[in-house]
């Protein structure tokens, strides 16, 4: 305990210094120390006020995560900390909170309990507990209206995210922003309070006054829509409503109640697997300890088309000058306007200032040669998906870029060896496969070819962090993880057409499982030429005889390739809004004719179990595979590359909260239905089903090994 909380004293002030690394949460100990530091300075008759700070990067970033786990497993106890914030609240001496870095979520709340808050200017407060799947649980929904008002404490606690120092000066939450060392404005802060009576939050109704009858009912509307399908925003509104209610001490136990509740469902699980999930996919096992990522000062990207123009907006943003190349001046022209046309869009949304919008643009260099690349740290291809135009591609850059220069390929799909094998420098060759639109999305996977020097690799990862990704890293196969995953849910999806479901019900059955769009949507945005394309350069690959989907094929041949020619599975007006194909169901009944299948009625539930446990199986195969690090790798790319909802963990995190027994036993009833080519089940699962084992459980046990 002594470890992690100290107190010293200058002069007449205490200081209480909370040292837990690396955010100084509440993990056990922490509160408990806290507590008795307050009481001894408190029972100091040279004491006349306390300070209490974080050391390191922040004070308290929240309650110890890592706790709820044990908690629901009946591991440890749940401890309420309403003691001991009413402890610090009920001090005797005025307690004055300096907050830097971040006070998140039970760092707020302790803030909250002290009688004045300090900030420093770059500092940031926030309630993100619903982001875990769960609400403030030590009285977070009731301090904070009272301190900032309704309306903001509705937003912070069921939107999650933060607040600047000076927004919150303004609210109220804080009472001085202090600039230059926080301890020493804290303290004299505190010197120029020591007299006054000490304020607790808990006793401070005024704001809780008037709140318009409205209010709530709004906040659940938006809610519904902005959190789609999650509990916790709306039992935060239901807590912060009861503050406007009940009496203090009855609001918190509604908090709690509400909490508990959170703690123990799926999605609160499964969010903190996403937030653990999240850091662990940028630890690469096996890397050697003393490789330092390379510093990347200069990038070049190949193509200013849909992706190569996304990719070039992401380093101008991360302030990494950069080159864009294209063949002609057309094309160049073309992918410039749209660049421009995004950074416009992104200024009148108020995002980015237009002085931010010019610096940017400033940094990319349009041209049609490889002038400057020779100065290029990095070299990112972004040209049509065809082997042979890549390998040119590489061939040329492998004879102009500087030794050490990093040649990446954004390929989604085809094979980063015969790629590299172009370059002559195979081991400086990687993966770096964006998703559209790359200067939004935020997932990166980086693939390793055979040959990939392992700093090449660390370089790949570390630039996606500073980019602004979240880098996973994938093994060399047709699609890596996230497309060759994808291949199997599409492939359901349009099976599923062929047997009778329509476009709309598969769509709609894969949004109400909580996807960000149904997967026929998805496909048309895509583009289906891009399936296509790939459906024949990986022909060769087919065993014969195994049914492939004939519909979208029956779709291209009729130039209807989705969003971009106006139809595709659906059709889409000048702004891209979609509407049912009334010669859809023709088209449909055409294809299952063809390949010989009786249309039926097709209920949701086998849209979502065909769609969602194709993915989980030949995830498991990935796993097998060694394509994929660990299972959470995969759920990890699901989410932030394929809007799969993060309350579900990703496809593989789901699987273990639906059974793996479960799993396998509907899947060797596809496998009995459309054959084992399609449904065999993966070994893995049928493995870690026999064991009464998790996707988790197997992650556990690599990371042992
Ligand atoms: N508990 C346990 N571990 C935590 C943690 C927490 N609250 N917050 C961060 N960590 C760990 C991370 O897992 C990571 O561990 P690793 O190095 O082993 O991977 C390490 O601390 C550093 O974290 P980041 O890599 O995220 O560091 P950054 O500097 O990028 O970000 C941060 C720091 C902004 C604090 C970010 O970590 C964060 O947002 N943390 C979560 C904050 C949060 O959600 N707090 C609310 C918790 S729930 C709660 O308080 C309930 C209460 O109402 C009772
Ligand atoms: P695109 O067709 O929009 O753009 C490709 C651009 O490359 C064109 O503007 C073309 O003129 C240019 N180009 C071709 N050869 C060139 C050369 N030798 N030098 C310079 N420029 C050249 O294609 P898109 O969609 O941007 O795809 C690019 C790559 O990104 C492909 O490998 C694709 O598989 C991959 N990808 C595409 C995604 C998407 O959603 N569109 C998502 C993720 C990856």
């Amino acid at each position: 305990m002594a470890d992690l909380v100290h107190l010293a004293r200058q002069d007449d002030i205490a200081v209480i210094t909370i040292d837990n690394p690396p955010v100084n949460a509440l993990s056990p100990g922490v509160p408990e120390g806290i507590e008795a530091l307050l009481h001894q300075a408190a029972g100091d008759s040279h004491v006349h006020a306390i300070v209490v700070i974080g050391a390191g990067q922040t004070f308290i970033a929240g309650a110890d995560i890592r706790e709820f786990a044990k908690i629901v497993s009946g591991e440890r106890p749940r401890i309420s900390l309403h003691p001991f914030l009413n402890a610090i609240e009920d001090c005797p001496r005025p307690v004055v909170m300096a907050i830097h870095g971040t006070a998140f979520g039970g760092g707020l709340e302790t803030a909250m309990a002290g009688h004045y808050r300090v900030i420093a200017p770059d500092a940031q407060v926030g309630q993100p507990e619903v982001k875990l799947g769960l609400i403030p649980g030590a009285g977070g929904t009731q301090r904070l209206p009272r301190l900032a008002g309704i309306a903001k404490a509705l937003e912070m606690c069921a939107g999650g995210q933060p607040i600047s120092a000076p927004e919150a000066l303004d609210l109220g939450i804080a009472d001085r922003l202090i600039e230059g060392s926080l301890l020493e404005g804290a303290i004299s802060f505190a010197r120029e309070i020591a007299a006054m009576p000490v304020r607790k939050t808990r006793d401070r109704n005024e704001k809780l006054a008037n709140a318009p009858a409205p209010l709530f009912g709004f906040a659940r509307e938006k809610t519904r829509k902005l959190a789609r399908g999650m509990t916790a925003p709306l039992a935060a509104i239901d807590a912060v409503e009861a503050a406007t209610r009940l009496p203090f001490d009855e609001g918190c136990r509604r908090e709690a109640e509400l909490f508990d509740q959170c703690l123990y469902s799926s999605q609160s699980r499964a969010l903190i697997h996403a937030f653990f999930g999240e850091r662990t996919v940028a630890k690469v096992p096996g890397l050697p300890k003393d490789v330092q990522p390379a510093e990347i000062a200069r990038a070049a990207v190949i193509g200013a088309g849909t992706m190569g123009g996304g990719i070039a907006m992401t380093f101008a943003n991360a302030g990494i000058p950069v080159i864009v190349k294209e063949t002609a001046a057309d094309a160049l022209g073309r992918g410039m306007s749209t660049i421009r046309g995004n950074y416009a869009k992104t200024a009148a949304k108020g995002r980015i200032s237009s002085a931010d919008v010019e610096q940017r643009l400033s940094r990319i260099t349009p041209q049609l040669t490889y002038d400057g690349f020779d100065q290029a740290d990095i070299i990112v291809e972004a040209v049509f998906e065809n082997t042979s135009v890549k390998k040119q591609v590489f061939a040329e850059i492998g004879r102009i870029a500087k030794p050490g220069c990093i040649l990446a390929s954004n390929t989604s799909s085809l094979n980063i060896d015969e790629i590299a094998a172009a370059t002559g420098r195979p081991e400086m060759v990687v993966g770096t496969h964006f998703f559209s639109p790359a200067h939004v999305m935020r997932l990166l996977e980086v693939v390793r070819g055979r040959e990939t020097a392992p700093r090449v690799i660390a370089t790949a990862m570390a630039l996606g962090k500073k980019l602004g990704k979240i880098a996973v890293l994938a093994g060399n196969c047709p699609g890596f993880i996230g497309n060759r995953m994808v291949g199997p849910y599409l492939r359901e999806a349009q099976f599923l057409v062929e047997e009778g479901a329509s476009v709309e019900q598969v769509n709609q059955a894969l949004y109400d499982f909580g996807m960000a769009m149904g997967p026929l949507a998805m496909d048309d945005m895509a583009g289906l030429d891009i399936g296509w394309a790939i459906r024949k350069e990986f022909a060769r690959f087919e065993k014969p005889g195994v049914r492939r989907p004939r519909l979208p094929d029956i779709l291209c041949e009729l130039r209807r390739f989705g969003q971009k020619s106006g139809r595709g599975w659906s059709l889409y007006d000048a702004d891209r809004k979609s509407s049912p194909d009334p010669e859809l169901a023709a088209l449909a009944e055409k294809a299952a004719r063809e390949v010989g299948v009786q249309r039926r009625t097709i209920l949701d539930e086998e849209i979502v179990d065909r769609c969602i446990y194709a993915l989980v199986n030949e995830g498991a195969r990935i796993l097998e595979d060694g394509i994929a690090l660990r299972a959470v790798d995969i759920d990890i790319t699901y989410i932030y590359g394929y809007g799969l909802p993060a309350w579900r963990g990703g496809p593989m995190f789901y699987a273990d909260t639906v059974g793996l027994a479960n799993v396998l036993t509907r899947i060797r009833e596809l496998e009995k239905i459309h054959g084992p080519d399609l449904w065999s089940p993966a070994p893995l699962l049928e493995r870690l089903a026999n064991e009464s084992r998790t996707f988790t459980d197997f992650d556990k046990l690599k990371a042992n090994s």
